[in-house]
């Protein structure tokens, strides 16, 4: 479904993102793990057509789309969220949900219509009329998955949707994210919350200065003497081998 290959992203000096290979097939929950500064939201920005890669393809269901703009990625199936959540101030959760359906539709009442059945996927439908500004950082986070599902994604991308919540909204997060997947929806995620990444993966890519550095199961991945190596001093390597 997404293919990326030998995909290279430089900030003056800096090799951000170094010749990555990967695939996400359909139907798939694959994710992208890595120590802070690794590359992993510069490699979602450049799938999603939000920078420029500087070498390297990335094909979405045999359609080129390095060069394309986000919205014409969007209109092929493909959306990301943001790490940071940026809500319409001003707006009601409802409407900003219904900024995402309006990728599809020009109508209000069927953008209405989307925001109201993806809310209920995420679990947000109490919280339509309420004002976005007043979400908490879990409401948030919820909002940026819901606004990205009302653009009807075949694939999804999630930059680190469990940041900041406490243990029972991620299990709670968790299980929208499955329940996203048994509609249909595949998904690429990035992660920290090694716990949630074991539960949800089916496979993990782990990025470490640029570079993919091991791939497979979660949990072979998680014995990878390389990979505890880069998380070393992260207090990562601990937490992955409780998650297993
Ligand atoms: N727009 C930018 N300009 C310059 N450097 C950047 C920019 N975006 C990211 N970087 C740098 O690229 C590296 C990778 O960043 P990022 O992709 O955000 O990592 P991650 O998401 O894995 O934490 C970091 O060293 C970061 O400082
Ligand atoms: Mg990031």
């Amino acid at each position: 479904m997404l293919k990326v290959n030998n995909v290279t992203k430089r900030f003056g000096g800096l090799v951000a993102v170094s010749s990555v290979d990967l695939e996400v097939n359909e139907k798939e929950i694959v994710s992208l793990i890595g120590p802070n500064g690794a590359g992993k939201t510069t490699l979602f920005a450049m799938v999603a057509g939000f920078l420029k890669a500087d070498e390297g393809k990335v094909d979405f269901e045999n359609a080129s789309v390095l060069g394309m703009r986000p919205h014409q990625i969007c209109k092929l199936g493909m959306v990301r969220t943001f790490q940071i959540t940026q809500p319409f101030a001003g707006l009601t959760t409802l409407e900003n949900i219904m900024v995402g359906a309006y990728s599809n539709t020009s109508e209000t009442d069927l953008a209405r219509t989307k925001a109201e059945e993806v809310a209920e996927v995420v679990g947000m439908t109490s919280l339509l009329n309420q004002g976005a500004d007043g979400l908490t950082v879990a409401g948030r986070k919820r909002l940026e998955l819901a606004r990205a599902l009302a653009t009807d994604p075949k694939l999804l991308l999630l930059d680190e949707v469990m940041a900041g919540l406490n243990p029972t909204e991620i299990d709670d997060i968790v299980t929208v994210i499955k329940g996203i997947r048994d509609r249909g929806v595949t998904i690429f995620l990035i992660e920290h919350v090694m716990k949630a990444v074991m539960n949800l993966s089916d496979r993990t890519y782990v990025l470490n200065d640029g570079k993919l550095i091991a791939s497979g199961t979660p949990s072979s991945v998680a014995e990878d003497p390389q990979v505890i190596e880069a998380y070393l001093g992260h207090g990562a390597a601990e937490a992955m081998a409780e998650g297993a």
